[in-house]
């Protein structure tokens, strides 16, 4: 416990406006929120700000596939982004956006900084072009054969069928997306950022115990190579803000997004008259301001952000605090396996405070990758969380409840096992403030297990038979429930609502770290209610299923009873287009190497026969499919797959898995029927 209040700004990485949050980023604000609400809970005033970062091209490109403005694309993830975290109970001290006035000032400001400080040069270079578009591309826009395995229609930063990396000029038969033409490289004149002439200052500050040693080794291996300049600038057409006196040209995304803390802390400052923009940014601020961030982005915020706030009279980060991925049952998150888990599916089946307590029993300050496992998950949340800890308060509370009209008496702040508790508080801080959270589950659990030991061995249930035993049960109860508060005030960080809703049942006001070690005293509790279940198994592995293949856009809308988002928006012309018949499955099989396929010849009328492959062999064995009839979109331009040509596609209905139905329509339908 520190004595004098701090003042501290933290951020966690503002998340892209193009895409749902998922458990791997949530791996991130949830560790951001535990240390943001163990520093509040000390007496420090603490101000978490985040924002979606709303620029670039991924989000210019998705939202022309949506057919809306990048502005409406914004803001609805916006709505769904700030929905998911306050769901998993991550409380920001304010939410912005990097497209905003507070940023976009900001961003002009310190490019101008940089400028007349003699940091920006420009250069021209070849980028890829359209000349029948007249536009400069993206690596996004440019699509051609992957150079590794030949496959088709591939992006020019890698290929989704064999998983390589590679650049466009690697690809093989390069078009433009936009024209289908060839690109051609043209000349184009960018502005850099010149790193290396803050090379001294950055390698001052990555060594002054800013960063933790597996980020600090990755720097200097960047300091040996040599620090690059640093393109800041891209061609319109491009979706961002426009760089001041240079027509035509936009920041990077990456130059305004980290700018975007600020702005989202500026923002803050404009609605709380008591908050200073410049106490915490001013170059000789003595306020604290930590990123926390995954080690992916690890070179932007260790090296190009410090040196743009040094060059432009900012002061730099006291630290940035990074933590590795998230894998889930020991491999990278995957669609196939239902374990690429949106928040939002997530909260359907369960409660965010599992997750929650999992993360926190799992992370440390390091930079190692963080292993979901779901059954390791369930079986420790209902083992810590149920079986120990909201244990005690259910073993305890019935006996005040009924027996002691829920009045509580004194006990013994001095006895061994109420010191064991209150010594036990000073390294469990260490540990929430050194980021080492795994550590102080370990010691809190510890504690829980004490405490259980010692209801195991009074044993009120068989005292309270012996009429000049009941003091005893009062006193041993009131001890149990002194224990169960003290630990759920430690707990506090991780799990605010089980908190809230024990302070509720206590009759207490909200635990702060120095009220745990002072006992209850004589007062009335209220009722108990199971504060917690158990996880059921079923409920992880509907949300496994829900999560297999789950093909709806990268942006989604609101859920549908079913779960699935909806698409947007197509006009009567669009649905118009779209031929639907029945048709009659003549063979079905399965495919050699392919899981989730089979393989079906179907008639649509008068030996009009197609071949498809559909996605319903987890729903389906074959055999019991032939001689169906079910609705098939008869005119959807043949796909080329792994395994042959796809000459249509077969209607079907369901969460997925087992799930899954194909349409069948009543008696009388015939094959080639128009479906209307
Ligand atoms: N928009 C940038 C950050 C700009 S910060 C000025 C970005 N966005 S992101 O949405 O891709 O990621 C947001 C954060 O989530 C990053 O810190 C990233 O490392 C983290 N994670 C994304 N996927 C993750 C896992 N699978 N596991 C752990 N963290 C992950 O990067
Ligand atoms: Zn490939």
């Amino acid at each position: 416990m520190s004595a004098t209040p701090r003042h501290i700004l933290v951020t966690s990485a503002l998340p892209y406006a193009n895409g749902s949050i998922h458990l791997g980023h949530l791996v991130e604000y949830i560790q951001t929120d535990i240390w943001v609400r163990f520093q509040k809970m000390q007496g420090h005033t603490c101000i978490y700000v985040c924002a979606d970062d709303a620029h670039g091209t991924p989000i210019m490109l998705n939202a022309q596939k949506l057919g809306i403005t990048p502005e409406q694309l914004i803001a609805k993830t916006d709505k769904e982004h700030r929905a998911d975290f306050a769901d998993f109970l991550i409380e920001f001290d304010n939410y912005h956006s990097t497209h905003s006035p507070e940023n976009r000032e900001l961003a002009e400001y310190i490019y101008k900084q940089l400028r007349a400080k003699d940091y920006i040069a420009t250069r021209t270079i070849q980028r890829p072009y359209d000349e029948s578009k007249q536009m400069f591309l993206p690596d996004r826009f440019i699509k051609g054969e992957c150079p590794r395995c030949g496959a088709a229609d591939q992006y020019g930063d890698g290929c989704e069928v064999c998983g390589a990396n590679y650049t466009p000029s690697d690809l093989k038969n390069p078009v433009s997306v936009l024209s289908g033409t060839k690109p051609i490289a043209k000349d184009t004149k960018q502005f850099f950022f010149e790193l290396g002439k803050l090379e001294t200052v950055l390698r001052q500050w990555t060594q002054a115990g800013t960063l933790q040693s597996g980020i600090a080794n990755k720097l200097d291996e960047w300091f040996t190579s040599g620090l690059q300049d640093w393109e800041i600038s891209r061609d319109a057409p491009y979706w961002g803000f426009k760089i001041p006196d240079a027509p035509g040209k936009y920041f990077y995304v990456w130059l305004d997004a980290p700018i975007g803390y600020m702005a989202s802390f500026k923002n803050l400052c404009s609605k709380k008259p008591d908050l200073n923009f410049d106490d915490y940014w001013k170059a000789d601020s003595q306020y604290e301001v930590y990123h926390f961030i995954g080690k992916d982005i690890a070179y932007f915020h260790t090296l190009f952000w410090p040196a743009m706030l040094h060059g432009a009279g900012f002061r730099m980060p006291s630290a940035v605090f990074c933590h590795g991925f998230l894998t889930v049952n020991g491999t990278k998150m995957s669609k196939s396996r239902g374990t690429f888990i949106q928040a939002r599916t997530y909260l359907q089946y369960l409660n965010p405070e599992y997750l929650r307590y999992y993360y926190a029993a799992k992370l440390s300050d390091g930079i190692d990758d963080l292993d979901l496992n779901l059954e390791d998950f369930t079986q420790r949340v209902n083992a810590d969380l149920v079986g120990k800890v909201v244990n005690i308060a259910s073993r305890c509370a019935g006996f005040i409840n009924k027996q002691f009209d829920n009045q509580l008496i004194n006990v013994p702040a001095d006895s061994e096992l109420f010191k064991q508790f209150t010594q036990a508080m000073p390294l469990i801080a260490k540990d929430y403030e050194q980021r080492e959270f795994s550590s102080a589950i370990r010691q809190i659990m510890a504690l829980a297990d004490s405490a259980n030991q010692y209801i195991d061995a009074q044993k009120p249930w068989a005292m309270i038979k012996q009429t000049e035993q009941r003091d005893n049960v009062h006193l041993v109860c009131s001890m149990g429930l002194n224990l169960f508060r003290i630990l759920i005030g430690l707990l506090k960080p991780v799990l605010p609502g089980l908190c809230a809703q024990s302070e509720a049942f206590l009759n207490i006001a909200p635990l702060r770290w120095t009220d745990l070690a002072i006992p209850m005293g004589v007062q009335r509790i209220n009722t108990f209610e199971p504060l917690l279940t158990r996880i059921e198994i079923e409920k992880v592995t509907a949300m496994v299923d829900a999560s297999k293949e789950n093909l709806a856009p990268a942006v989604t809308q609101a859920p549908t009873p079913g779960g699935e988002a909806i698409k947007p928006e197509i006009s009567i012309d669009d649905f118009g287009k779209i031929d639907l018949r029945i048709a009659k499955i003549v063979t079905a099989g399965f495919v050699e190497g392919a899981d989730k396929l089979l393989q079906l010849t179907v008639d649509l009328g008068e030996g009009n026969t197609r071949n498809i492959f559909a996605g319903i062999r987890s729903a389906y064995d074959p055999k019991t499919l032939e001689g169906r009839y079910t609705v098939v979109v008869a005119n959807l331009a043949p796909r080329k797959m792994k395994f042959g040509m796809s000459e249509g596609m077969v209607l079907a209905a369901g969460p997925g898995g087992k799930d899954l139905w194909i349409l069948s329509p009543d008696d009388g339908a015939q094959p080639g029927m128009r479906v209307k």
